[in-house]
């Protein structure tokens, strides 16, 4: 039996001092809960004012999910600037308050940068400016492939002022990853820098993208920001980033958007084809990302807050960037790793800048727990108040090691669930509210109604002590609108499996006290270290390999990353297996998609479990990665049952 399964699982109520402090405590959020399920016009109407509208909404939620005409509008007459409600205003009260606290790969090398609210409006003016001389304007798709440096901010609140369209490629993508969502959104410019220096190590960024541009149309141009100084090669369509907005002016008025002109673009993994590009917009977005972070977090004025994420991923766009910023806060940008130059480094970062807020992965918890206590404890961390999990499950020794070791017994965790699509938190506790089980996802943020689904019938599963997929009823401000250029694949993916809900593809639990626990995603989709992987992009990278016949890609329980990559590979006729090949096969994917995507293990397969009418048995692959096939269940449909002998003689993940 896991620890999550035990009838009498530990729980954690909320201190009196924190509920006492807290934006909500557990009545609070009944009733604050009650009122957004039951008045969502209300509800949203009043929590939008936490923003600066130039011209104020008269609706606020006009919305469907009815198949066919699948239609998200939030605050739809309103107008407003993003960049405008994350700067701007915050100018008279707080222009000297630091904005971002920039922490830098190295920290024997460089210092940390404070950069208060009025440098940061001065920097976005002027990066807007360099945009709008490269011919950017309104509506334009801006592709950002930048290391965490500050200059990833301004050039997303650059294209926020001017109304462009940003979309930011994680710099661990490989070129070829690049190049495909250049294409894909039809970006008119690349920002990227010279270097991105990571652990140590530094990323050819510049070259990375020369490589990317390659495939792209001619007129497509790249401005260079300079993070090392090292040397790259320039060529006819590369502009000096640096140079130019040294003589760009620092004024730039800031657009008038409409709450549903597109923000940004962020393309994800999905359980088929190739990643899909999210689209999110102003209003309801900020709405809600500035709302979550100030509730989940209990944020308070003053208080330095710091999420590890990386601004490729959403995390990083929702809670380093958009929602701290909407809500004057001192964020903090880490450009490094947890591990380097030692295992204490966010311990450190936490003792020097009096960190209240730390938010960050499962997977970097397992990996520093693993390093030994004294890393953390030798560091001062008494101002730590709220501590946060995102992107992946966390196992209760992970949960327990964090709360008693680094939050000393005495800071909530909030283990928040939410995806890229849903653009902020959806299940999570609340500080002050809620009573913590270690590993769950507890309960619906406001405005949202999970629903869980018998995933075969489709039926509505009520009460507690439930399982089933997890859907959500109805629309919150900042879902997702539409698939870039694609909308039909939006409804096919969220809205067609179960008519009438969005689909999140995680299956879920509830327990005897009504609270949500997640057991992981129903379909193809993997986590890897925290990564979103679509099993269908590793395979069509390793199957355009010449030497590959065909591929098929299933996770399996890792220690430290939660998923790990297994890949099953069957090659062309006449080519021998060799462990050569196995590393060019690990290059390979890595340089077709990127380091994340590397398969751990390869297991050379002569022939994959089909069906008759040919479809993969993923089922059982996941078994026999899982190393658990004594259960393999049906077999008889398969064309060749003999097939599945082979697997698992010549399984690579014995226990
Ligand atoms: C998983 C990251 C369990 C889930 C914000 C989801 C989680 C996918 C949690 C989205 C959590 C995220 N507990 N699982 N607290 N948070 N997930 O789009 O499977 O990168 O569907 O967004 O991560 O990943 P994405």
């Amino acid at each position: 039996m896991t620890m999550q399964e035990m009838p009498s699982q530990a729980a954690y109520p909320p201190s009196a001092e924190m509920s006492a402090r807290a934006h909500v405590d557990a009545t609070g959020y009944a009733e604050m809960y009650a009122t957004s399920i039951n008045d969502p016009e209300a509800f949203w109407g009043k929590e939008g004012l936490r923003l600066e509208w130039m011209t104020p909404y008269t609706k606020v939620k006009n919305t469907s999910f009815e198949p066919g005409n699948i239609d998200i509008r939030w605050f739809e007459d309103g107008t407003l600037n993003v960049a405008a409600n994350c700067i701007d205003r915050h100018l008279e009260t707080r222009g000297d308050q630091t904005a971002i606290i920039w922490e830098p790969d190295d920290p024997t090398k460089e210092d940390a940068k404070h950069i208060t609210y009025r440098e940061l409006h001065g920097s976005v003016c002027k990066m807007a400016n360099v945009l709008k001389d490269l011919g950017v304007s309104k509506g334009d798709r801006v592709i950002i492939y930048l290391p965490m440096i500050p200059e990833a901010a301004y050039a997303m609140l650059a294209c926020a002022r001017i109304g462009a369209i940003h979309s930011i490629v994680f710099a661990g993508f490989s070129p070829d990853a690049l190049g495909a969502r250049i294409n894909g959104c039809g970006a008119k410019v690349v920002i990227t820098a010279d270097f991105a220096p990571r652990g140590g190590r530094e990323t050819p960024l510049k070259a990375n993208t020369d490589a990317a541009l390659a495939q792209c149309e001619d007129d497509v141009k790249c401005l260079v920001v300079k993070r090392t100084g090292s040397e790259t090669a320039w060529t006819e369509r590369d502009y000096d980033y640096n140079a130019l907005s040294e003589q760009a002016s620092a004024d730039c008025t800031a657009e008038e958007m409409n709450a549903e002109d597109p923000l940004f673009i962020l393309y994800t993994s999905g359980s088929t084809g190739q990643p899909k590009g999210v689209v999110h917009t102003t209003g309801g977005y900020l709405v809600y990302a500035s709302m979550t972070h100030e509730y989940v977090f209990d944020y308070h004025d003053g208080d330095i807050f710091w999420c590890t994420a990386d601004v490729g991923w959403v995390t990083g766009h929702s809670y380093i960037v958009y929602g701290p910023l909407a809500n004057g806060a001192t964020t903090i940008m880490f450009e490094g790793v947890p591990t380097y130059p030692d295992a204490g480094r966010f311990w450190e970062v936490c003792a020097k800048h009096k960190v209240n807020q730390f938010y960050t992965a499962p997977t970097a918890i397992r990996a520093l727990m693993g390093a030994g206590n004294e890393w953390v404890t030798k560091h001062d961390l008494s101002d730590l108040r709220i501590l946060g999990s995102v992107g992946e499950p966390i196992n209760p020794e992970a949960w327990n090691w964090y709360h008693e070791v680094v939050g000393q017994g005495r800071c909530p965790i909030v283990d928040t669930f939410w995806q890229t699509e849903t653009g902020g938190h959806m299940l999570t506790p609340l500080p002050g509210a809620t009573t913590l089980k270690p590993g769950a996802a507890q309960q619906p943020f406001f405005g949202v109604k999970p629903v869980v689904l018998e995933p075969t019938s489709g039926e509505v599963i009520e009460g507690k002590g439930i399982e089933g997929v997890l859907c959500i009823g109805d629309s919150w401000p900042g879902q997702m609108r539409t698939v870039w250029g694609d909308h039909e694949r939006f409804e096919k993916t969220y809205f067609s499996d179960y008519k009438g809900y969005y689909f999140s593809g995680d299956g879920c639990r509830v327990d005897e006290d009504g609270d949500f626990w997640i057991t992981g995603r129903v379909d193809d989709v993997i986590n890897v270290s925290g990564h979103r992987m679509g099993t269908a992009e590793v395979e069509s990278a390793l199957v355009a390999h010449a030497k590959v016949a065909e591929s098929a890609v299933v996770g399996y329980p890792h220690d430290v990353k939660g998923q790990g990559i297994y890949a099953y590979v069957t090659l062309m006729n006449g080519e021998e297996p060799s462990d050569a090949l196995r590393k060019e096969l690990e290059v390979w994917v890595r340089t077709e998609i990127g380091p994340i995507a590397k398969p751990d293990l390869i297991q050379w397969a002569p022939g994959l479990p089909k069906t008759r009418s040919g479809k993969i048995m993923r089922r059982i692959l996941r078994k026999i990665a899982e190393d658990d096939f004594g259960a393999l269940g049906d077999t008889s449909t398969l064309a060749d049952p003999s097939v599945v002998d082979d697997l698992i003689a010549n399984r690579m993940n014995r226990k």
